[in-house]
């Protein structure tokens, strides 16, 4: 059975020391796993703070080859260095603003399962956009080109609109329930019954008092959680309506 995840996204946000509060809260106050995906600067310290215990650390990108002569990139063989073991990629941001493409992405994809290190993948149109879901479906396939069926369950999926990011609004439960079940059944057609083993996320103005409508849809698995996961306690009390629902 697919367990609830809760995911934080930081962003570019959080110094050492409020990070390094955050870990210290969250640890001891986790009954089940969560994960916080946080700037490059903070994974070493974070990562150590947290070793032993329910909280895992991710990071918000990486790059798709091991070393070499990349100037600013980091590898897959550095976050695993220091105790990574999600990465987010695809992020709308990454796409919009660094001119991340599917096939960047596909490539990372691809380098992080060779890694270790699970893959957040991320999709989502944007508002007004026609056909949303053979849009979404578009890019899932792209970014999935490479992997197996038998590595599928490895990989998790952030369906979030772009439209429902910071906004405050988010899409009703039944929406992204309905768009997850489209994916999860396109997945059916492309990598077999292993679909039934991607743990799939929304995202997009997630926080403490609307998660629980999100994790009770059945093909809804989790959340990915952007400004709401900053503060140690809305973090544990969505960690704790998961953990709810794996019970
Ligand atoms: P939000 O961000 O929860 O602040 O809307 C979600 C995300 O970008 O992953």
């Amino acid at each position: 059975m697919r367990k609830k995840l809760v995911v934080g996204n930081w962003k570019m946000n959080m110094l050492t020391a409020p990070a390094l509060d955050f870990v210290a809260k969250v640890a001891a106050g986790l009954c089940g796993e969560a994960c916080v995906c946080a700037p490059f600067t903070v994974l070493s310290d974070m990562s150590k703070a947290a070793s032993g215990s329910k909280l895992r650390i991710g990071a918000q990108n990486m790059y798709f080859k091991e070393s070499g002569a990349y100037t600013g990139e980091v590898s897959p063989a550095m976050l695993r260095d220091i105790g990574v073991e999600y990465v987010i990629l695809g992020h709308s941001e990454r796409r919009m603003y660094f001119g991340e493409t599917d096939a960047d992405i596909c490539s990372k994809v691809r380098t992080a399962l060779d890694s270790g290190i699970a893959p957040i993948l991320c999709c989502g149109e944007s508002a007004g956009r026609e056909n949303p879901a053979d849009f979404v479906k578009s890019q899932i396939s792209a970014a999935l080109s490479g992997v197996r069926a038998e590595e599928l369950g490895k990989v998790i999926i952030a369906y979030e609109p772009i439209w429902a990011i910071g906004t405050g609004k988010t899409a009703t439960p039944d929406v992204a329930q309905n768009m997850i079940h489209i994916l999860r059944e396109s997945l059916r057609v492309s990598h077999g019954n292993a679909a039934d083993d991607v743990l799939f996320l929304y995202g997009g103005s997630v926080n403490s008092e609307n998660i629980s409508d999100f994790l009770k849809c059945e093909d809804i698995d989790g959340a990915l959680v952007g400004g709401a996961s900053l503060d140690a306690q809305n973090f544990l009390d969505m960690a704790a309506a998961a953990e709810r629902m794996n019970f």
